[in-house]
């Protein structure tokens, strides 16, 4: 059998194809629209891969993903497709809606349509994966304990709201359609493959070009840092044996304020691109204008998925983020590929 991945070309979906391919031989079929997020070289180990299927397309077209289910046989949907940059939804918040909500509401429907067609065995194996964020329960106070699953939904953002709105149709589809569906709620994803317009990526490559390090207000937001192979494995896991209906937060157990991330990239920069003058790539920080409705911290409370899962992170912040460093440090190409027209009109608009 075969499973279904969506948003595939983008940062967490490529690495967890290429997680998945490597751990075991079971086909894949990505269905990926290609935006500017998306990037066919992310996936380049697998040209010539008889176990992999690439196919351009949305999420949102029923017709293309019915096809796809039936004719490869598909036992289990990975949602990763979406809109996903917090700057991107302030300043144009109709596409998050479009992916995110009427997308997953295509994706639903295809499923919905295809199980119906399917016996009662195939249908009760059948999963529909949604990942999604911990943005959606809003933001912690400094003394506050982290997000569980039965914290209410509060989300600040035009992109959380946008993420929580597809986690209450999938749980919609599980209470009236009785769809074999399962959510996650992740922290912040770091590691290879990200698009140089989230904090990590972005901080290195301006380092590298001799920008600005924009950090926005105080840089005291707290965020909980998730290695993005740890978050492949919980993925993984949650589909082998994870309970149709529930859900699971997936965190790192690494809290850090961004002022701390940014001063520590820049700490491991020196010491493998020292720069020429001898200076420390810190002195390019500089404090920005906060994002409007920026949510102050974030911490996951990962102990559902351990105690009923037994998942647990395996990689500290450390160790990550110097593998990080160093992915970008080796791959400068690929940053070169992603950082082209489109790219630097983003940054022109958003840094000025
Ligand atoms: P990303 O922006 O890097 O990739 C998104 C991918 O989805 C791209 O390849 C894009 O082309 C594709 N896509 C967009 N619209 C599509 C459509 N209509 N049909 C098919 N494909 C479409 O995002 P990411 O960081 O890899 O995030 C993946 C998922 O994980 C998202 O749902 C996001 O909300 C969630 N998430 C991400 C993080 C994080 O830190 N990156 C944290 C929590 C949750
Ligand atoms: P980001 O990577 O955009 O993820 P999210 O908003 O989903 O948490 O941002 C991580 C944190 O870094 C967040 O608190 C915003 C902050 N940030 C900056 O300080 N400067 C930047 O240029 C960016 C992109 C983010």
């Amino acid at each position: 059998m075969t499973i279904l991945v969506t948003g595939g070309a983008g940062f967490i979906g490529a690495n967890y194809v290429l997680d998945w391919l490597t751990a075991g031989n079971e086909p894949v079929v990505t269905l990926d629209a290609l935006t500017y997020a998306g990037n066919l070289a992310s996936l380049a180990p697998l040209n010539g891969d008889a176990r992999h299927t690439f196919v351009h397309g949305s999420i949102g077209d029923q017709a293309l993903v019915g096809r796809l289910l039936r004719s490869h046989d598909i036992r289990a949907v990975v949602n990763f497709a979406a809109e996903s940059h917090v700057d991107r939804s302030i300043s144009g918040p109709a596409p998050f809606f479009e992916t995110n909500v009427m997308g997953t509401l295509g994706l639903l429907e295809a499923v919905r349509n295809h199980l119906a067609a399917l016996g009662d065995g195939a249908r009760q194996d059948f999963r529909f994966l949604h990942v999604s964020t911990d943005e959606v329960y809003g933001t912690l106070g400094p003394a506050d304990p982290a997000f569980a699953e039965t914290n209410p939904y509060q989300p600040n953002s035009p992109y959380a709201a946008s993420k929580a709105s597809s986690d209450h149709l999938v749980r919609a589809y599980r209470e009236t359609y009785g769809l074999p569906v399962l959510v996650t709620n992740c922290s912040n994803n770091y590691g290879p493959l990200q698009f140089p317009e989230k904090l990590i990526p972005l901080v290195i490559h301006n380092a590298l070009a001799n920008k600005a390090l924009p950090v926005y207000g105080d840089g005291l937001q707290v965020r909980d840092w998730l290695y993005v192979g740890d978050h492949c494995s919980a993925l993984r896991r949650v589909l082998e044996a994870g309970m149709p209906g529930e859900t699971y937060n997936v965190g790192g157990d690494n809290q850090k304020t961004n002022i701390e991330v940014v001063r520590t990239i820049c700490t491991l920069l020196d010491a493998r691109r020292p720069k020429a003058d001898g200076t420390s790539y810190a002195n390019q920080i500089t404090h920005v204008t906060d994002r409007p409705g920026h949510d102050r911290r974030y911490a996951i409370d990962a102990r559902k998925i351990e105690r009923e899962l037994g998942w647990r992170p395996a990689t500290s912040f450390t160790e990550g983020i110097a593998r990080t460093v160093d992915w970008y440090l080796g791959n400068a190409s690929w940053v070169d590929d992603v950082t082209s027209g489109a790219y630097r009109d983003w940054i022109k608009r958003q840094y000025g």
